[in-house]
């Protein structure tokens, strides 16, 4: 049994934990001044339907890249490893108003499929390519929720079967301003009721030694 935990109030604020971190790419409307490949690093990205494929992102109206994908309706989530992680963090306090990023950070915009103007990061291991359905103005931040509609994973992911194996791909979480590796794996969708031949399998090792 694991005890109960005495709290204490603290001021409604999202100290929800962890979150993934992201770099989003776009680029704005052709022949405008916005006309140019951008990066913005966010935190607030979450998968929000399965079938369509759906996410939500949440950036602030004040973001050079906010105007470009208002303007463009499109969007690419690359997912973040360790290689990626400082030019991230310096996606996330620089703008696309002052710097080319992709230039700073020697990374590559490339052709995202099925969009025609946001451009994906070569470099990421997984891109999503994403299309805006609905602007919410919520506050301090606009919600843009938008439909995945194609997803490129980088080959070197996946496995001898042609399976997908993302737990190789040295992905990182954002936790109260840090960034951290995910560590070990501790369980598997449903393995609080899996049969013990099933958690013999593919339960690790470690895990395994202390049931
Ligand atoms: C770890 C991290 C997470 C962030 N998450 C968000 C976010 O969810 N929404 C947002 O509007 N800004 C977020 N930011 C801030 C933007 O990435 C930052 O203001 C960036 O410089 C905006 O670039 P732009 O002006 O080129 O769009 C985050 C920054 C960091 C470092």
């Amino acid at each position: 049994m694991i005890a109960p935990k005495p709290k204490k109030s603290l001021n409604p604020s999202t100290l929800l934990a962890p979150l993934p971190v992201v770099l989003v790419s776009c680029r704005g409307l052709a022949g405008s001044e916005m006309d140019k490949p951008n990066l913005i690093t966010l935190a607030w990205a979450g998968v929000i339907n399965s079938d369509p494929p759906m996410v939500s992102v949440s950036i602030r109206k004040s973001r050079y890249s906010h105007q470009q994908i208002v303007d463009t309706r499109e969007f690419v989530i690359n997912l973040v490893n360790q290689p990626l992680l400082k030019a991230t963090d310096y996606c996330g306090v620089k703008s696309g108003r002052e710097t080319d990023k992709f230039a700073d950070c020697e990374l590559t915009p490339v052709t995202a499929e099925g969009l025609s103007i946001a451009p994906a990061v070569a470099q990421s291991v997984l891109s999503l390519s994403c299309q805006v359905r609905q602007i919410m103005e919520l506050g301090s931040h606009d919600c843009f929720i938008a439909e995945i509609i194609a997803v490129q994973a980088a080959t070197e992911l996946f496995d001898k079967q042609g399976r997908l194996r993302l737990d190789k791909a040295g992905l990182v979480a954002f936790s109260h301003g840090h960034y951290y590796g995910l560590g070990e794996m501790l369980g598997f969708f449903g393995f609080s009721v899996a049969s013990k031949k099933v958690l013999a399998k593919r339960m690790p090792k470690k895990v395994k030694g202390e049931e």
